[in-house]
């Protein structure tokens, strides 16, 4: 009961289409996860896997081509497929926030960072000029800019590119959100810039206790931030464990692919990269069987013909694969 009241999200269920000229492109496919209060959780998996899409429908961010087919997101308990658009509004400003990938896109290149923070404060909260002016300077605090009356003054161009993501957290945080969602937010940075702004994160989820979606296509990127991890393949999810479980006892040849796709400190820095062979499914014709069989080394006959289920491993790790239930007809 205690760990049913520390859920803040459940997604349940999840499907999510496209549809153009040629046809309907599954998007997502079945998807469900729980997300605890103050928890971060780590979606990864390759381009086009779907990792985007399931996360934008927590704030029905879905382009007009696109539908939800089936499924609920409750955000506690309440499912945000179903609300108003009065009640999107206030959940979008006030309880969820997210940023995204490139900040250049997000900012608008004519405002000052002092505009869009002040908008953004007048828009989400109650308070008064003077309030907001404070505000906006810890705000940039917070977010570890340092001379913040003067960075408030500048333009989006004038910053640099770690300056402009710290920026967009800022403004991300100024309703001080419950969850944030973090949709690949480092992969425009270079590696030094992308570690400051995952320590950054960490320490904001230490301050402010606030829940946190991370999502990324590379697996090394999430180890020290993220408590759970899911892993997203066509649409699905194939394995969702511990960060430990999913680096140190992951079951999904998919994982264990990702994994060797990762640039590994403690490797000699010689040592080729391994990346997965081949290429993810074209989701608009989707076969029958495990999506990943046709890439992965362990395919079996079974895995061609019907799709695994997710199977519980251990309490919270689950993986599809055929591969666990060992004895199979080969
Ligand atoms: N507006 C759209 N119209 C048609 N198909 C779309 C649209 N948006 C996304 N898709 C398709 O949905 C699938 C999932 O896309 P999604 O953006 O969630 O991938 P992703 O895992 O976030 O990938 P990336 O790492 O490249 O950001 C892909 O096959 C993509 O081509
Ligand atoms: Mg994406």
């Amino acid at each position: 009961m205690e760990e049913q009241l520390n859920v803040m999200l459940e997604v349940k269920n999840l499907a999510v289409s496209f549809y153009n000229k040629s046809g309907e492109i599954q998007a997502v496919r079945d998807v469900s996860y729980q997300l605890k209060k103050g928890e971060v959780l780590g979606i990864v998996g390759e381009s086009g896997s779907g990792k985007s899409v399931s996360s934008h429908c927590i704030l029905r961010l879905i382009p007009d081509n696109g539908k939800v087919r089936s499924g609920e997101i409750l955000f506690e308990g309440k499912d945000i497929l179903k609300m108003s658009q009065k009640e999107m509004q206030n959940l979008r400003g006030n309880r969820i926030s997210m940023i995204f990938q490139d900040p250049m896109t997000a900012l608008d290149p004519l405002f000052t960072v002092e505009y869009q923070l002040n908008e953004s404060l007048k828009k989400h909260t109650g308070m008064g000029s003077a309030e907001r002016k404070k505000r906006m300077v810890e705000l940039l605090e917070l977010v570890g800019i340092n001379q913040p009356e003067r960075r408030l003054k500048q333009y989006p161009h004038e910053l640099s590119g770690g300056m402009r993501q710290r920026v967009m957290i800022a403004i991300a945080l100024s309703c001080s959100p419950n969850l944030l969602i973090a949709d690949e937010p480092t992969t425009a940075l270079d590696v030094t810039i992308q570690a400051q702004i995952i320590d950054l994160l960490k320490e904001l989820k230490e301050k402010l206790g606030m829940a946190i979606i991370f999502i990324t296509h590379d697996l090394g990127v999430v180890s020290d931030i993220c408590d759970r991890i899911i892993v997203m393949y066509a649409g699905k999810i194939v394995e969702e464990g511990t960060s430990r479980e999913i680096f140190y006892q992951h079951r999904h040849p998919y994982t264990q692919g990702l994994l060797e796709s990762v640039p590994d400190i403690g490797k000699d820095q010689n040592e080729r990269l391994k990346p997965i062979k081949g290429n993810p499914p074209d989701m608009s014709s989707v076969k029958p069987g495990c999506a990943f069989a046709p890439r992965c080394r362990e395919a079996m006959r079974i895995c061609v013909r019907e799709e695994p289920p997710l199977m519980e491993l251990s309490e919270g790790h689950c993986a599809a694969c055929w591969g666990l239930l060992g004895a199979v007809e080969k």
